[in-house]
């Protein structure tokens, strides 16, 4: 299980007062590449006009640039606003390939103001790399920070 507990505390300090979507957006792909085994690619998809995603910052590989919410597993989580955990990327075949090594994938919903604005991914070049620690853990990072 991982221990979220200092990177937590370092993303609610640099986000302090800090009002840019953008900005945060940045900072928490940043932290969270640098500080957690396993997460090979993380960064935000932006919700731009209805039912469209393009890549905002992120840390890691190449990551697509356009994402429709009919498409791959972050056109699901912004489809259904739910997380989506998936286990082996292998397995699902709606699953877009940004990298080869990409073996697990964990992507949960962002809201600002209530309203869905993003969505943030984080893949592994593991297999079953993420759970329910990991999509709690995150997704209070995430609502402290919008
Ligand atoms: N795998 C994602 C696409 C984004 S990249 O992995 C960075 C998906 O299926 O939506």
């Amino acid at each position: 299980m991982r221990d979220y507990t200092e990177v937590t505390k370092t993303i609610a300090a640099l986000c302090e007062g800090e009002a840019d979507s953008i900005t945060k957006m940045a900072t928490i792909s940043c932290e969270l590449f640098h500080a957690m085994e396993g997460f090979d690619w993380v960064g935000f998809y932006r919700v731009v006009e209805p039912n469209l995603l393009k890549v905002g910052p992120y840390q890691g590989g190449h990551g697509c640039l356009a994402i429709p919410f009919d498409k791959g597993v972050c056109g699901a989580c912004a489809r259904t606003q739910e997380t989506q955990i998936v286990a082996d990327v292998n397995a699902v075949a709606d699953h877009i390939a940004c990298s080869s090594s990409t073996q697990s994938e964990i992507v949960l919903p962002v809201y600002e103001d209530r309203k869905l604005i993003a969505v943030f991914d984080v893949d592994s070049n593991n297999l079953n790399d993420f759970n329910h620690h990991d999509a709690n853990a995150l997704g209070e990072i995430l609502k402290a920070a919008f």
